[in-house]
């Protein structure tokens, strides 16, 4: 369908003058592939075991509120999308629909936050783990949400919203351990952008780490995350998965994340307008679109494996 022009807005918007979501795309082609000579790229596998979950590529559907403001089925055809393609859904907790009628038969992931009262996340995070939630991200790099066109806590505006609602602004790195006990899944973090933060999150029990900058939608200016990734990588060193997202729209900006240090992508609004344009077809395409780009780029590029990306697969323009 055409989304209005309030939905467009509100899924492409980033924060401010936009200049972390502009320059998003652009920071993944300021680097460059050395390919190799000589490999056996005649069968290319872009297989993955992440927690347990067999992907068909490192590209995971990324948290995005209000599917249904895309297609009427929203998460539900999101879900059937993401099933097809063998990959998993990272659902939102401002998800447009109650989970229970989400076809999540595939593993799949939870985002919370953690409000100012923990009841509340409490009380969603059981209800995730009860309906399979394989593991719950934390979104860590949103203190406070910003004012939107279109209010993502339903009919609420945040205006309106009641203070229980409102993210902890205080929320200390012991909120990770609390999110482990609760639900018995590991806990992701998103919005790293620092090594030292990666570090801190990994003391504190974390799972995994996700750089992000949200989008480009909380901090304009916040470093983009093609920049990010290597240091923060380099500093968890392997001791737990390293994911990241932002601005990748193809094959490229994929083996590029990977070269950098990530164990997996995640992308958000190519999969909106993918569900606004095709439904859950559309989603499947999206995400088959980003496997077959990624293997073509890996034979190029003479990797045939995900083991065999490394660091030397890429080399920066400047
Ligand atoms: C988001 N994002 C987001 N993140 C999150 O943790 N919880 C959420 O509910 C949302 N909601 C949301 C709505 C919309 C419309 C957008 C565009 C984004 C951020 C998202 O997970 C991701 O970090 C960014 O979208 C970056 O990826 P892309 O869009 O550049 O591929």
């Amino acid at each position: 369908m055409a989304l209005p022009a309030a939905v467009y807005a509100y899924y492409r918007d980033g924060a401010g003058e936009q200049i972390s979501r502009d320059e998003a795309t652009a920071a993944w082609r300021d680097w460059r592939f050395v390919p190799r000579l000589f490999r056996d790229v005649s069968r290319i596998s872009t297989e993955l075991e992440l927690f347990g979950a067999r992907l068909a590529a490192p590209v995971l559907v990324g948290p995005t509120a209000l599917h249904t403001l895309a297609h009427p089925e929203g998460e539900a055809a999101t879900a059937r999308g993401v099933e097809a393609a063998g990959s998993l859904f990272v659902l939102s907790s401002r998800s447009g629909r109650p989970l229970e009628e989400i076809p999540l038969t595939r593993p799949w992931w939870f985002q919370a936050y953690v409000l100012r009262d923990r009841s509340i996340t409490e009380q969603n995070v059981r209800r995730a783990v009860a309906a399979g939630a394989r593991a719950i991200v934390l979104t860590a790099d949103a203190p406070y949400v910003l004012k939107r066109a279109v209010p993502e806590a339903g009919e609420l505006g945040p205006a309106n919203r009641p203070p229980g609602l409102e993210q902890d602004p205080a929320l200390g790195p012991d909120a990770i351990s609390w999110l482990a006990e609760i639900s018995g899944r590991p806990v992701v973090v998103k919005g790293v952008l620092r090594p030292e933060d990666a570090v801190r999150c990994v003391e504190a029990g974390a799972a995994g780490v996700i750089v992000s900058n949200h989008g480009g939608r909380q901090l304009d200016r916040a470093l983009s995350t093609a920049r990010a990734l290597g240091p923060v990588a380099e500093a968890v060193g392997g001791r737990v998965p390293v994911l990241v997202d932002g601005g990748i729209h193809n094959g490229a900006d994929v083996l590029t994340a990977l070269a950098l240090g990530a164990t997996a992508v995640l992308i958000g609004r190519p999969v909106l307008w993918a569900l606004a344009t095709g439904g859950a077809e559309g989603v499947r395409e999206c995400l088959d679109f980003y496997g077959r780009e990624l293997s073509q780029v890996m034979a190029q590029a003479g990797l045939a494996t995900l083991d065999e990306v490394d660091s030397s697969a890429v080399t920066p323009v400047t």
